[in-house]
């Protein structure tokens, strides 16, 4: 208590609470030796690894803390463990300094909310700020003051298994829901007890790599890296994201952890960002097999001087940088503003002001799991599902049905539902399938229950109990996809189908004349060309997190009306990859009457589902857009109205789409881009106008010579219900 009130005087002291945030971090800075400040850019793992071990000091850390060797734990859980650190950090070492507790809350601490490729597809960018919002609120509650989130990578490819961890494909999509999970994670007061740190990763074009395998090399032009990738981080940026984290790859031969293009040059010039960078795990050792660095200490020189600024588990910045300094081959100036931008983010946090207010255990046990949160995952999960396929309205099921077989690997499966990267949710909070279903409908329909297979073996022998159920029933229900460690990271496939004899089992299900709907679980799209055209109904459920079952019962039931969106395209088979709506025309767009056009010879080029996609159990009839003026000038703004009404008979949710098309440029612009959109709820029979505004900045890119400009020209707009179905517009920008 004695040491804690010479803190507090230390803080008014030093600290005084009307200097600016930069003032107070530089009054430190002045304090600190070399080894202090290099401490301040150290973070080691604490009670698990999310990444193979690196070479670490032989000292305990609690020695290291002492000595202000640590700046940073990560995967140090529960408010006891992470009190007890901090307690050496601000009473036992010479400066005092609160540490950094990181974790990758991605969807959430323990209570897990829908992976982010789902919640993407609910296009409700205030639903995906609250899920944040409350993820923040359990994972303060036990110590953690940081999230390495929100993963604002670009993903065309569904190969790539980190797809799971992202918004999708789009960048407008993107931003919007970068900018979500930050307002979320941040709230409006970092200091708040409840509110942490954001990281947008991976800086950047992670997504990027070739083949879709993970780590692998990414090679972008310039303009496709600012026109596709940087969008969602310069969002975060823009929103006040605290931190971002760099990433495994190289892009076009430079790594980009020592990138001095992306760190210094686009984040710290043109974006004026004092957001700091830690790298990724062991990213400036991996310069080494990179082959730019030859050893840890040359990986150190290269890290900080491209502005990564603190080392996540190399140790390259704990060994080599103090020496680095002294020998005249690192200017402190690096050292300096690496530490100086990391004492800012935990002055923001108010951690000099009070280090313990994340870790209280009373908070803690209130918090976790609490009604508010868990109801929370429900809500959200309930608009991520999206109905691919519904064939004479097989869905909804009927109440009065008498029987319904569930088969699948997915309906007894209580920890496949939470989805990757799910920190320290737990099978044990999932409502499954089987359990949810059964609340809803177990007393009325008799539920005929097989397995019929596993996610991957070749084992038939479930398929005769699959069979016997489905002919004892009247709707086959079948749950199948990808267990969910299948997508994550480096979980990359070469094969898009649904893995192992799932399909199979469905061939065989199908023979017994059954209506079929079929449920898949999966973090990545998946080419299901046989399902599309062979059963009754599809939901793409994507990892609903802990209340799947309940979500799934009343999607299935009709007590929720599907409105998810597919925030990224669905190939009809892998050799389509990389299949994305915002593509270019090319010399040669495709036309059936020539044979020298842009086609595959053994398959069509349109995806599966194209992006934007999404049913409903209800219908959306749209009216012709009516756009305020057909010729505006490059600073002027347009609006776009468009009728929508619900032609069904149920009441439900509708995502209406903007695109535009710039139809000459200086350089080439892709045949659609979403500008906008706006989820919309109808009754029967009910009809709302929508207005858009396009304003300057939504027509800009970058022209021939890099510049971010409005082109005059000719411009369609597009307005619909996915990226395809739309009707068209046009209008012209003048000098
Ligand atoms: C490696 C992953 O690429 C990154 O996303 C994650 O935040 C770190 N490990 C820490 O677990």
């Amino acid at each position: 208590m004695k040491i804690f009130l010479l803190f507090l005087l230390m803080s008014s002291t030093f600290f005084a609470q009307n200097k600016t945030i930069v003032q107070r971090a530089d009054s430190v800075l002045a304090l600190m030796t070399l080894e202090e400040k290099v401490g301040q850019l150290v973070q080691y793992s604490g009670d698990w690894a999310t990444g193979a071990a690196q070479g670490r000091p032989a000292e305990t850390s609690d020695e290291l803390l002492k000595q202000g060797k640590i700046g940073s734990f990560l995967n140090v859980v529960s408010s006891e463990k992470t009190m007890k650190l901090q307690r050496i950090a601000v009473e036992q070492s010479r400066l005092k300094i609160p540490l950094l507790f990181g974790l990758d809350v991605i969807h959430g601490y323990f209570s897990t909310f829908p992976v982010p490729i789902g919640e993407a597809s609910s296009w409700n960018p205030s639903l995906i700020e609250k899920s944040a919002r409350m993820q923040a609120i359990e994972a303060s509650s036990a110590g953690i003051n940081w999230t390495f989130n929100p993963m604002v990578d670009i993903a065309r490819d569904p190969r790539w298994g980190r797809i799971v961890e992202g918004s999708g494909e789009d960048p407008y999509l993107g931003s919007l829901m970068a900018v979500a999970r930050v307002k979320g994670y941040q709230g409006d007061d970092l200091s708040a007890h409840n509110t942490i740190l954001a990281c947008a990763k991976h800086f950047a074009a992670y997504g990027g790599a070739e083949g879709g395998r993970d780590y692998n090399t990414v090679d972008l032009s310039e303009r496709n890296l600012r026109d596709y990738y940087l969008p969602p981080f310069k969002a975060a940026i823009e929103a006040g994201v605290g931190s971002l984290m760099a990433s495994f790859n190289e892009i076009g031969g430079v790594p980009a952890s020592a990138c001095k293009f992306l760190m210094t040059d686009i984040l710290r010039g043109e974006w004026k960002s004092d957001a700091f960078v830690v790298s990724d795990w062991n990213s400036i050792g991996e310069l080494i097999p990179h082959g730019v660095a030859k050893d840890r200490k040359q990986a150190a020189e290269l890290g900080i001087k491209a502005t990564v600024d603190m080392d996540m588990e190399t140790s390259a910045y704990f060994y080599h940088l103090a020496e680095l300094v002294k020998e005249g081959n690192v200017d402190i100036k690096f050292v300096d503003d690496a530490v100086r931008r990391v004492l800012i983010a935990k002055f923001k946090l108010g951690l000099f002001d009070d280090p313990y207010k994340y870790s209280n255990v009373e908070r803690e046990k209130k918090t976790i799991k609490s009604k508010e949160i868990v109801d929370a995952t429900r809500e959200v999960a309930q608009e991520t599902l999206v109905l691919l396929k519904n064939e004479k309205n097989t869905l909804p099921l009927s109440k009065s049905l008498k029987s319904i077989a569930l088969i699948g690997p997915l309906v007894k499966s209580k920890d496949d539902p939470l989805g990757g990267w799910s920190a320290l949710g737990d099978s044990s909070d999932v409502v499954s399938v089987y359990e949810g279903l059964t609340k809803k409908i177990g007393k009325n329909i008799k539920i005929n229950y097989a397995k019929g297979c596993s996610f991957l073996d070749n084992d038939k022998s479930g398929f005769a109990d699959a069979i016997k159920a489905a002919n004892e029933s009247q709707v086959v229900i079948a749950f199948v996809g990808e267990h969910r460690g299948m997508s994550a990271e480096a979980s990359s496939r070469a094969k898009l189908d649904l893995p192992g004899v799932q399909e199979d089992l469905i061939k065989e299900l199908k023979k017994t004349g059954k209506p079929i709907v079929v449920v898949l679980m999966n973090g990545r799209p998946l080419t299901i060309t046989w399902l599309q055209e062979n059963v009754d109904a599809i939901i793409e459920a994507w990892y609903p997190g802990i209340s799947a079952g309940f979500v799934i019962a009343d999607v299935l039931f009709g007590d929720v009306n599907p409105s998810g969106k597919l925030p990224v395209t669905f190939p009809r088979y892998v050799g389509q990859v990389p299949i994305y709506y915002n593509h270019k025309n090319t010399g040669r767009p495709y036309n059936p009457k020539d044979r020298f056009t842009s086609y595959y010879m053994d398959l069509e080029n349109t995806p599966l589902y194209p992006f934007g996609f999404g049913l409903s159990y209800t219908t959306f009839e749209y009216s012709n857009p009516v756009l305020s003026k057909s010729s505006i000038k490059k600073d002027e703004a347009l609006t776009v109205t468009v009728d929508v009404k619900n032609t069904g008979k149920l009441e439900g949710k509708e995502v209406v789409q903007l695109y535009i098309r710039d139809l000459v440029g200086s350089v080439t612009r892709p045949v659609k881009e979403l500008k906008d959109f706006a989820k919309i709820n109808l009754k029967p029979g009910e009809s709302k106008r929508v207005t858009f505004t396009i304003t300057p900045e939504k027509l800009k890119f970058y022209d021939l010579n890099m510049n971010y400009v409005v082109e005059p020209g000719d411009f369609k707009v597009f307005i619909g219900t996915n990226s395809v179905d739309v009707k068209e517009s046009s209008f012209t920008v003048v000098e």
